[in-house]
């Protein structure tokens, strides 16, 4: 591996530190596996300028504003708008030069009327991360950690993927001249996300394993060879991540909702956006803490087992299985950073089936934005919430959509189609959705035909 670079991530910054989340050791360095040089555990990014002279709210609040009409590449991106709270670029350095970015974040928060309906929740709310650049909400972490990885001097980064990371982290190192390296388990992402990969130029693995085999794997590869890690055990994501929790307070005008629902597979988002709304409360960017909770899928339901069955103390790892490929995760790497804000937002942690996640996923289709399988987890949770009295009726809910319904044609032309549960166990729950179901209907060209459907179609509604 001599022909690459070899420099150590981590150059010295002037406004962050490196902070162990066990032993709480600081550094100003980070080794090439994220691991705390002590005790092995992750790192996390910490701002110790703060705690002497925080930076005052309002006027964080007016900067943010102000950048909205500035051109700049830098203030066009979601993510970098709100640099004041993210590790510092280089101040010699033009930022606009220094950050790769594809005016990631920017995501719409929408309404939901039809699910508000269904759910008997009028303040409903979808952030869609599904409409980044690449269609997932890891772009928002990517610009930030793919940024720092070119700083450091690294040629070659590498994740290991359930498909949208690896989709992303291709998508910036090809932007930022570097090359990437994927790690995915065989058979068991989306086409549409390992497309993505294959034309942004990255060398794509297909290991005969699961996401944790290949996560467990790129751990091993990072200490032997100069490639950076891009999976949301780097710091660096989550810190570009937590800006989707900034950009919607923003839109809500700074008043906080009460509850952010989330979907957890390594639990890197969630783990982001609780240390955002921390930060935010502390800094007087918000008044009160809404209530983050995560929804898993049952079939992978790592963190939901480790709070009910071991108190949060150590974790229990599943063998994962679900239909929402994306958050088919056994062994989740950011646990502890999750069951950390979950308990100071005082959150909630549900799971939910593969039916209710199927049913959910049809429901936000029908309110014409649609999100791929792991982010109808979402409401499928809400509703769970809600029959629990975790959430009232009359309180305010921001469901995170993740990723685009463009991610996993699959699953939804299956569920269409009448197939996704076909020969499964679920096949006699999954009849309840067939109100939902819009086949595609096969005719001859003739006008008569046609006529004919629409008016069966009529009937029907
Ligand atoms: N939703 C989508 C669409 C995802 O792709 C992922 C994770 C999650 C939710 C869960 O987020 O891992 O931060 O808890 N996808 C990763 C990947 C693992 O490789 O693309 P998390």
């Amino acid at each position: 591996m001599t022909s690459l670079s070899t420099s150590a991530p981590g150059v010295r910054q002037a406004n962050f530190r490196f902070r162990c989340i066990a032993c709480a050791d600081l550094s100003d360095n980070a080794s090439q596996n994220f691991r705390c040089a002590r005790c092995g555990d992750l790192l996390e990014i910490t701002y110790p300028g703060w705690k002497q002279n925080p930076p005052a709210a309002d006027d964080l609040k007016s900067t943010w504003r102000q950048r909205r009409l500035s051109q700049s590449a830098i203030d066009l991106s979601g993510v970098w708008r709100f640099r004041d709270l993210l590790p510092a670029l280089e101040s010699s350095e033009k930022d606009d030069a220094q950050a790769i970015t594809l005016r990631e974040g920017n995501t719409p928060l929408y309404e939901l009327p039809r699910c508000a309906r269904i759910t008997g929740v009028p303040h409903l709310f979808a952030k869609h991360q599904g409409l980044n650049p690449t269609g997932s909400f890891k772009d928002a972490g990517m610009t930030v950690a793919a940024t720092f990885a070119r700083r450091a001097g690294f040629r070659w980064v590498a994740c290991a993927s359930t498909g949208n990371t690896s989709a992303s982290m291709a998508a910036y190192a090809a932007r930022g001249s570097m090359r990437s390296l994927v790690l995915v388990p065989e058979g068991k992402i989306s086409w549409s996300k390992l497309s993505q990969a294959l034309d942004y130029g990255a060398v794509t693995c297909q290991l005969r394993t699961d996401f944790d085999g290949c996560l467990k794997l790129l751990q091993e590869l990072v200490l032997r060879a100069p490639v950076y890690q891009l999976n949301s055990i780097n710091p660096f994501r989550l810190e570009g991540q937590k800006t989707l929790a900034i950009e919607l307070l923003e839109q809500l005008d700074w008043q906080p909702p009460d509850h952010i629902i989330v979907p957890g597979g390594n639990l890197g988002n969630s783990s982001a956006i609780g240390k955002a709304l921390l930060e935010m409360r502390d800094l007087g960017l918000i008044s009160r803490l809404p209530k983050l909770s995560v929804i898993q899928a049952e079939g992978a339901n790592a963190l939901v087992r480790t709070l009910r069955e071991a108190a949060g103390k150590r974790l229990i790892s599943v063998h994962a299985e679900t239909r929402a490929t994306a958050i088919r995760i056994g062994n989740p790497a950011s646990w502890k950073k999750a069951a950390h804000v979950l308990e100071e937002t005082e959150g909630a942690c549900e799971q939910v089936t593969e039916v209710e996640i199927a049913q959910a996923k049809a429901e936000i289709g029908a309110e014409g934005i649609g999100c791929e399988p792991a982010s109808a987890v979402t409401l499928a949770g809400l509703k769970k919430l809600l029959k629990q009295g975790f959430v009232k009726p009359n309180e305010t809910v921001v469901l995170v959509l993740t990723g685009n319904l463009l991610k996993d044609p699959d699953f939804t032309m299956e569920f269409h189609r009448g197939d996704l549960f076909k020969d499964t166990r679920d096949e006699p729950a999954s009849a309840a959705l067939n109100n939902l179901r819009r086949p595609p209907i096969v005719l001859d060209a003739k006008l008569e035909a046609v006529i004919q459907t629409l008016e069966q179609a009529e009937k029907e509604t």
